[in-house]
């Protein structure tokens, strides 16, 4: 019996990566990529994201905004955690926004946030890593998201390296073929390309690791809290195993009195 209900769970598990995404949307094809953050223990690498704020400054900022995310949260710990003066830098040389006392635009500071999307028709990535998370279908159960992370992060750089180069036109508009884009056409012209963006450490830049290192990023926007989060999980793992381990020993000490009796 025991026997069946291993052998039937072992089944079960080996069934979960198979038919992830397969519930989906057909012909959608998501890439496992391996980010640092998965997993129970998994955490944000910090030179990732800052390569990914770089990408996401020179290249896709001149369409999509970041609207909900406060610039001064580039220094705090778990994140890009640049140090305080280059984000007042970072913040003034980027970006302006327009400020209601002057009547004017004035240089960004720390406290504004990332100013919204440039282009109407694109959407605001602050937290499209989470909104693009999906459901993994019935045999999912979400345990894949824990354990292999399949989610938003791995949708945006299966977005942005799935172009095929095929493109079409309707009603004035031009469509891009794409592999991860649920209907396999997007209005979006293929954002990202080899050695587009140069790191000053050297750092790999082909299309692969750019993909990457940008959804990173936005999956830190979209969850900028992650770390806490799987930290305080963990805290209260270990609380209850030790609470039931203290519980175990509490009741057989309480009934050890009366083991053993026989009852008359
Ligand atoms: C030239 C403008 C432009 C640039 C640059 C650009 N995008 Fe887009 N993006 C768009 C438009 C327009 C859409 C909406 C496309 C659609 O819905 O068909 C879009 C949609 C998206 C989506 C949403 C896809 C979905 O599932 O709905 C993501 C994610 C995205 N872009 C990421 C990026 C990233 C990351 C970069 C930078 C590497 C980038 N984009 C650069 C114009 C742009």
């Amino acid at each position: 019996m025991f026997k069946k209900l291993v052998t039937g769970a072992a089944f079960a598990l080996a069934l979960i990566p198979a038919a992830s995404f397969a519930a989906g949307g057909g012909e959608q094809h998501i890439e496992d990529f391996q980010f640092s953050f998965e997993g129970p223990f998994g955490s944000f690498d910090q030179n990732q994201l800052q390569r990914g704020l770089q990408i996401y400054t020179e290249v896709c900022s001149a369409c999509h905004g970041l609207e909900l995310v406060p610039i001064r949260t580039l220094a705090d710990e778990g994140g890009p955690q640049l140090p305080e003066d280059q984000v007042r830098a970072y913040a003034s040389d980027n970006f302006s926004v327009y400020d209601a006392e002057l009547d004017d635009d004035r240089p960004a500071k720390p406290t504004d946030n990332f100013p919204g999307s440039a282009l109407e028709t694109a959407p605001d990535l602050s937290l499209m890593a989470k909104a693009r998370a999906g459901f993994h279908g019935p045999y999912g159960l979400g345990i894949n998201q824990i354990v292999k992370g399949m989610g938003g992060a791995e949708y945006i750089a299966s977005l942005l390296s799935g172009y095929t180069g095929e493109t079409k036109e309707e009603a004035g508009t031009t469509f891009y073929e794409n592999k991860a884009f649920p209907g396999g056409w997007i209005a979006m012209a293929p954002p990202l390309s080899d050695e587009q963006v140069e790191f000053i450490d050297g750092h790999a830049n082909d299309l692969h690791h750019l993909s990457e290192d940008i959804s990173a990023f936005l999956m830190w926007t979209a969850e900028p809290k992650m770390m806490d989060r799987k930290q305080a999980g963990l805290v209260g793992v270990l609380f209850l195993i030790l609470l039931s381990v203290l519980l175990y020993l509490t009741n057989k000490r309480l009934w050890a009195p009366h083991k053993g009796k026989k009852l008359h």
